[in-house]
């Protein structure tokens, strides 16, 4: 199954490489996804016996609840809303203080659907029907049997190290991290060396992507670090696109 949302980093074309590689029989694991975003590989894979979606972004998070529990709700906020750059501009210039959780996730949703990539910053010229929904009640289906946490990495980690979990991680690639709103937690090389000494220590088993960089090699060399390639949709010479390399680290 697809997400209902596009995502910066979004595991859309790596996400079949990343499920191959998931153990035999993953999902008789409790499968913790850590860095949700709009989580591509969540949705591709099948069901597990206890499913986490996890993200420190709360914006992002009161949308996955709220489509969970009151996509219908949601819907209706969005129904006579038009695909322009005025109204784009309005819904970010709001002061969501005052608002419901429901005005809230829509107000978001509208915002990364018309977006250029996703970005929830500026408007993406593109034909488009804002109001579509048929993504979010295919996804509602999916989400009632997922938990849905907005911890930082350090919590979850902590909170899920068992020997029957499986992570999957997903986080800002190295040199990228100003791309996500994190609030007031800053995403830095101290960060990405906690997060692998937290791994080292993980009981249960893990899979990581990052790019493909040589201070995440060093990080992860004593762990399987596996190199794959895609197509990158930002990046054409001679109008055919690059490759852009990422890595799949796993502790198994
Ligand atoms: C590369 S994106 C994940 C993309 C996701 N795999 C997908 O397919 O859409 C990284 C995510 O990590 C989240 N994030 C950043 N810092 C975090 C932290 N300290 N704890 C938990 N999540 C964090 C960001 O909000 C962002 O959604």
């Amino acid at each position: 199954m697809d997400s209902f949302i596009p995502w910066i980093g979004g595991k859309k074309l790596l996400r079949k490489e990343i499920v191959n590689r998931f153990p035999e029989n993953y999902t008789k694991y409790k499968y913790v996804e850590v860095f949700g975003g709009a989580a591509w590989v969540l949705f591709y894979k099948q069901e597990s016996v206890l499913e986490i979606y996890n993200d420190i972004n709360g914006e992002l998070v009161n949308l996955f609840r709220c489509v969970k529990y009151h996509a219908e709700a949601v819907e209706k906020e969005l129904e006579f809303v038009l695909n322009s750059r005025e109204i784009f501009n309005e819904f970010k210039n709001q002061n969501t203080k005052y608002m419901t959780d429901i005005q809230r996730a829509a107000r978001y949703l509208y915002l990364i659907k018309a977006s250029y990539g996703a970005k929830v910053t500026t408007f993406g010229i593109k034909c488009r029907d804002i109001s579509n929904m048929d993504a979010v009640y295919k996804i509602k289906d999916r989400l009632s049997k997922v938990a849905v946490e907005n911890k930082s990495f350090t919590d979850i980690i902590k909170q899920y190290n068992k020997e029957d979990v499986l992570l999957y991680l997903d986080p800002p690639y190295h040199n990228t991290e100003k791309f996500y709103d994190t609030s007031d937690f800053i995403f830095n090389e101290d960060t990405h060396t906690q997060l692998s000494n937290m791994l080292k220590e993980f009981k249960g088993k893990f899979l990581l992507s990052y790019n493909d960089d040589t201070y995440i090699r060093e990080l992860y060399k004593d762990f399987n670090i596996e190199e794959v390639s895609r197509s990158n949709n930002l990046s054409i010479t001679n109008g055919r696109k690059n490759l852009f390399r990422e890595l799949i680290i796993r502790n198994y």
